[in-house]
């Protein structure tokens, strides 16, 4: 399987909303990412559910979205209805987390896993075969636009290892300050999908960056 990319919508203009979707439906980009940031988990506040339900109205391709809040279970439902196809919470906030996955995947949606940079990849050896996704972060999550973290390779090795060694299909997400130098790199190392916001959105030609990470 060729990667994907998956730029973030926090890097677009909210004011253009419906001209950057299309501009992604257009382009070579995969999924749509969603980040939702609730001041609690992360140090900031992104969007909700009525800005979602507009975006989904223009998305032509799956919604791939990041919950950055605590409490994600009391929330499952209503993410599936507002249209999220990818739901993926944090290791970090879900204390049962086997029982979190397993009602992403019973409202049909596919399940992720995030884990913040300080988050070993080994916690998950024993869940990892109920995983569709794991989003690997590559910055302290709450804001676009910060450096890639170094370590990120060794954990994406790590995982991909994992993923192998127990014969699971889980998808290896990168996210946060990937950009042209570090997407061959990462996929070398095993990585799945590319989220990039800024390096998209911030360049001149948006839609010609997402076909250069798509052939990298
Ligand atoms: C960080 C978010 C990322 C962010 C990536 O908390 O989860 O998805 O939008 O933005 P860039 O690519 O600018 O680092
Ligand atoms: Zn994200």
């Amino acid at each position: 399987m060729s990667h994907l990319i998956a730029p973030s919508v926090l890097a677009a203009d909210f004011a253009n909303i419906q001209r950057d979707f299309e501009m992604i439906n257009k382009s070579e980009a995969d999924w749509f990412h969603i980040d939702v940031m609730d001041g609690v988990f992360v140090p900031n506040i992104s969007f909700g559910m009525p800005v979602i339900s507009a975006m989904k109205k223009h998305a032509k391709k799956p919604l791939d979205v990041h919950l950055m809040i605590v409490n994600p279970d009391q929330y499952i439902g209503t993410f599936k209805k507002i249209g999220a196809d990818i739901l993926t919470v944090h290791y970090e906030a879900c204390t049962h987390l086997h029982r979190t996955l397993q009602a992403i995947k019973a409202e049909d949606m596919k399940a992720g896993v995030a884990l913040n940079p300080h988050t070993p990849v080994h916690l998950l050896e024993d869940i990892i075969n109920d995983i569709d996704l794991v989003c690997i972060m590559s910055v302290n999550p709450g804001f676009g636009g910060q450096s890639f973290i170094e370590n990120t390779y060794d954990k994406v090795k790590q995982l991909k290892e994992l993923i192998n060694k127990k014969g699971a299909s889980t998808l290896i997400e990168i996210d946060g300050g990937v950009n042209i130098h570090n997407a061959k790199a990462l996929i070398d190392a095993g990585a799945d999908v590319l989220v990039a916001g800024s390096f998209v959105f911030k360049s001149d030609k948006p839609e010609v960056t997402i076909q250069e990470l798509k052939s990298v």
